[in-house]
């Protein structure tokens, strides 16, 4: 036998007890002439006591021990020493008096500590991700994640969900990205298509007669990397018959309510029931549609005074059409111009061309890069609206609303990171609505789903698909947590007519609509209940409880910035056979 116990298990109780434990040599030092390893399994740490002149054999097997060595000991438990007591270990109170040991596998140095958490680069940590899994973060973060997912399982059990798994081979499942294909041996010039979701599956579900679906699925998408973006993630991927778009969003709130109590109390939430915003009034408000409502600073519009305020820049954006608002960075107002014009170059990355400032001082000293322009009173009421004070720094922008709102969106993100307003342990949830129908895809000349073609339009909206397209909105809710797109979903349409309407109006022509989606439009024929649903991302969700920033640190194995496993080295070519065999050349 190799454990009788975990390690981290060991306690008082067990004092007097033999015990058998294995895991590895998380540390090793010597005390005059006594040796001293702190044995570690997944459990925990416990410290583990050699005496040459109580057990020399085993004392002299320890002296050899190294790092991460793999070892299993026999041994009695007994209380340590007074004095030597570690309170901030759970087995502090004891240490196993060794009697026995067996190597059971040396080790070669790690790359880095596996015992401490010190800072490693993060290739490396990828290259040799099972050690980095051995470290404490990345375990802390792994059982969270099993947590979370074990939580939603049974609640949907409970709730009367089915897990259905869906298959990983299959047809192009478009969700924005593009597809990841795999070629066929079978079939030469033919290809299955990884799923970026399994959208039409649980449709199909419900044209089945399953109801309640859901599954933990992975999704791939071909996409450019960011920190919250892996190419293959996992969904809570969940899809109900007979709702409306009210059912599914009680039930999720309902859920992730839950699970924070469950699973993280001691992280509180914003508001319950979550705040509800429409998808204009967030980016009016905050500049993007998924606003962090840990904190305030939301913009101001000021268009109206622009026009004829004096100061050209104002007055140019909104004559063409455009917007002029700005919001308070309050705490700010002595920045100096150095630092005003770093967060400009930072909002000419999102094409603002330019960001204008209003500025006091703590001690009630004002600058601008305005003032000096704008009619007197114009600027009064400016002030009044922004109920300005010492200290605050007033930052504008006037363009095109597009590029108003991701400005300044961003830049109210960026401001709430540096002046410490995203308190960790608020999880602040809240659903965006009433999304437009259709984007305008400037590059395709088209119009684009906002969310993906199976979406529903709102009844009322529906007459406005042909004559106003872009006033028309979607069925679609999304569930923002913070500072991210936590989920998204939406009432389908389940009829045959509306749907070939909706691929007409996205441009997609009826020859290749039937090539993709024809099995889906024959299955609309066979009496689909009216259905809907939602895909909270699991991988960011998790991201958000366990503090990281990066999602790659609550996946076992993640791919790098660039799309790859730097571990195993994948991508990587393969054998010509094997290509020969798909029916591929590769270009050069
Ligand atoms: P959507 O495309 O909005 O909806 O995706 C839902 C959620 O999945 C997560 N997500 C990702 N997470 C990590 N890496 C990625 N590359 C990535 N892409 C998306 C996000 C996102 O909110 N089928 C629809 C759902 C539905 O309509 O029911 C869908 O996939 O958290
Ligand atoms: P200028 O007249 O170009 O010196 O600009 C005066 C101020 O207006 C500077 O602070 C610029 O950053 C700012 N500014 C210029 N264009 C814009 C714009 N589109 N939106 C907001 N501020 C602008």
């Amino acid at each position: 036998m190799y454990k009788t116990h975990a390690c981290g298990e060991l306690r008082a109780d067990h004092i007097g007890q033999m015990v058998t434990l294995a895991g590895w040599v998380n540390r090793r030092r010597d005390h005059g002439g006594v040796t001293f390893i702190d044995l570690r399994d997944r459990s925990g740490i416990v410290q583990v006591v050699a005496n040459p002149l109580d057990s020399p054999e085993a004392h002299r097997e320890l002296v050899d021990a190294r790092m991460e060595w793999v070892l299993k000991l026999r041994g009695e438990v007994h209380r340590r020493p007074e004095g030597m007591e570690n309170p901030k270990l759970p087995t502090g109170e004891i240490e196993i008096e060794v009697k026995e040991v067996v190597v059971l596998n040396s080790a070669k140095t790690p790359p880095f500590l596996i015992n401490k958490e010190e800072e490693v680069e993060e290739q490396t940590r990828l290259r040799f991700r099972y050690l980095d899994l051995r470290r404490q973060r990345l375990l802390t973060n792994l059982v969270l994640r099993h947590r979370v997912v074990k939580f939603i399982r049974d609640y949907l059990d409970k709730q009367g969900f089915l897990e259905v798994e869906t298959p990983i081979l299959f047809k192009t499942t478009p969700e924005g990205a593009r597809d990841y294909l795999v070629p066929s041996r079978l079939y030469p010039g033919e290809f299955y298509a990884l799923p970026q979701s399994p959208q039409q599956l649980k449709q199909l579900l419900m044209v089945a007669g399953i109801e309640r679906y859901f599954q933990i699925a992975r999704c791939f998408r071909d996409e450019d990397q960011r920190g919250d973006r892996q190419p293959e993630f996992t969904q809570l991927d969940l899809e109900m018959s007979f709702v409306e778009r009210e059912d599914i969003m009680q039930i999720t709130e309902d859920l992730f309510t839950q699970l924070v109590r469950g699973v993280v109390p001691h992280k509180r939430l914003l508001a319950s029931p979550w705040p509800r915003l429409t998808y204009e009034e967030a980016l009016s408000r905050f500049g993007k549609d998924n606003p962090d409502l840990r904190f305030g600073m939301e913009l101001v519009d000021i268009s109206d005074l622009a026009i004829d305020c004096g100061f050209k820049v104002f007055e140019n954006a909104v004559a063409s059409n455009g917007q002029v608002r700005g919001l308070n960075a309050n705490g700010l107002g002595n920045y100096t111009r150095k630092q005003i014009e770093e967060l400009a170059e930072y909002t000419a990355n999102f094409g603002a061309k330019g960001l204008a400032y209003l500025a006091v001082t703590p001690q009630g000293e004002e600058r601008s890069s305005f003032a000096k322009f704008i009619k007197p009173e114009t600027l009064n009421i400016i002030k009044a609206r922004f109920k300005i004070e010492p200290g605050d720094l007033l930052l504008f922008v006037a363009d095109k609303p597009a590029v108003v709102f991701e400005a300044l969106g961003r830049l109210r993100s960026l401001l709430g990171d540096r002046l410490g307003l995203k308190d960790k342990d608020i999880l602040a949830f809240c659903w965006v609505i009433d999304f437009p129908f259709v984007v305008w895809n400037q590059d395709e000349n088209r119009w684009d789903p906002s969310h993906h073609l199976f979406t529903a339009p709102m009844p009322a909206d529906i007459p406005l698909l042909e004559s106003q397209p872009e006033k028309a909105r979607g069925q679609q809710y999304d569930m923002v947590l913070n500072d991210n797109e936590v989920g998204g979903g939406s009432i389908r349409i389940h009829d045959r007519s509306l749907q070939e309407k909706v691929f007409k109006l996205i441009g997609l022509e009826p020859e290749v609509a039937r090539q993709r989606f024809g099995h889906m439009l024959e299955a609309f024929e066979y009496g689909t209940p009216p259905h809907g649903g939602i895909a909270p991302g699991i991988d960011r969700i998790c991201m958000i409880l366990a503090d990281e920033s990066n999602i790659r640190e609550v996946i076992a194995f993640p791919k790098n910035q660039a799309a790859r496993d730097v571990m195993a080295e994948a991508p990587s070519p393969v054998d010509p056979t094997q290509l020969n065999e798909l029916h591929l050349n590769v270009k050069d």
